[in-house]
């Protein structure tokens, strides 16, 4: 498994998979279509703004359709033969708190034909360096507890079980666990 920074070079095996119905939002499943619309208009920007360690790409819609401004953040792409999925981080500068309407400091998703071959572990493991990188010295990662797979992903990568919440309205309200994984000096 590699984690590729987004490049134009492969956007078409991204967009392939938008095109299977993968969607890259774990809460909108309309962000496909309006990526591959995105895509078709400047493929560029649209790289470009996928790895965005400066917030330069303007406010974040949530699932109630409301924006919030963007926070940094980095994408990079889950590669074994072929693009897998997506591991996404975002941070506040100074601090390990985040905003109540940012569900994490880590995300991702593997499609779902390339799943349970220990790739969004191995993703999330590769990840903590670039956290630790931008200054964190721990990261919060939050899941439903209807999603196992997931409790699990974050299990492995060392997250011990912080909090059980409900989520801010704009995200949905949802029940989530907050997982907490520290990161070595
Ligand atoms: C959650 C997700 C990223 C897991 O990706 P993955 O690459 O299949 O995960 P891994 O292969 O690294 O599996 C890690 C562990 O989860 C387990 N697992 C995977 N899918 C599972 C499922 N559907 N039910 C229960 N356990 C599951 C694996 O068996 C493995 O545990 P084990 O080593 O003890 O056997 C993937 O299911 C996904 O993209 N789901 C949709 C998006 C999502 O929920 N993202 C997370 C939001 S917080």
């Amino acid at each position: 498994m590699r984690l590729l920074k987004p490049s134009i070079r492969e956007i078409s095996a991204y967009v392939s998979a938008l095109q299977m119905g993968w969607s890259p939002d774990n809460l909108r499943s309309e962000a496909a279509q309006e990526q591959i619309t995105s895509i078709e208009t400047d493929a560029e920007s649209f790289v470009s703004n996928l790895d965005d360690p400066t917030a330069k790409a303007g406010p974040i819609t949530l699932p109630d359709g409301s924006q919030v401004p963007r926070l940094p953040s980095i994408r990079r792409w889950i590669w074994q033969d072929e693009f897998c999925g997506h591991i996404g981080l975002r941070w506040k500068p100074g601090t390990e708190e985040l905003p109540p309407t940012c569900s994490g400091h880590i995300g991702y998703a593997v499609v779902p034909w390339r799943q349970k071959e220990g790739l969004a572990t191995a993703a999330l493991v590769a990840i903590l360096p670039e956290a630790r990188a931008v200054g964190l010295q721990h990261v919060q990662i939050t899941t439903s507890p209807d999603n196992p797979a997931s409790v699990r992903v974050i299990e492995k990568a060392g997250g011990t079980l912080i909090r059980s919440y409900t989520a801010d309205k704009a995200l949905g309200g949802r029940e989530t666990l907050e997982f907490r994984i520290l990161l070595a000096s």
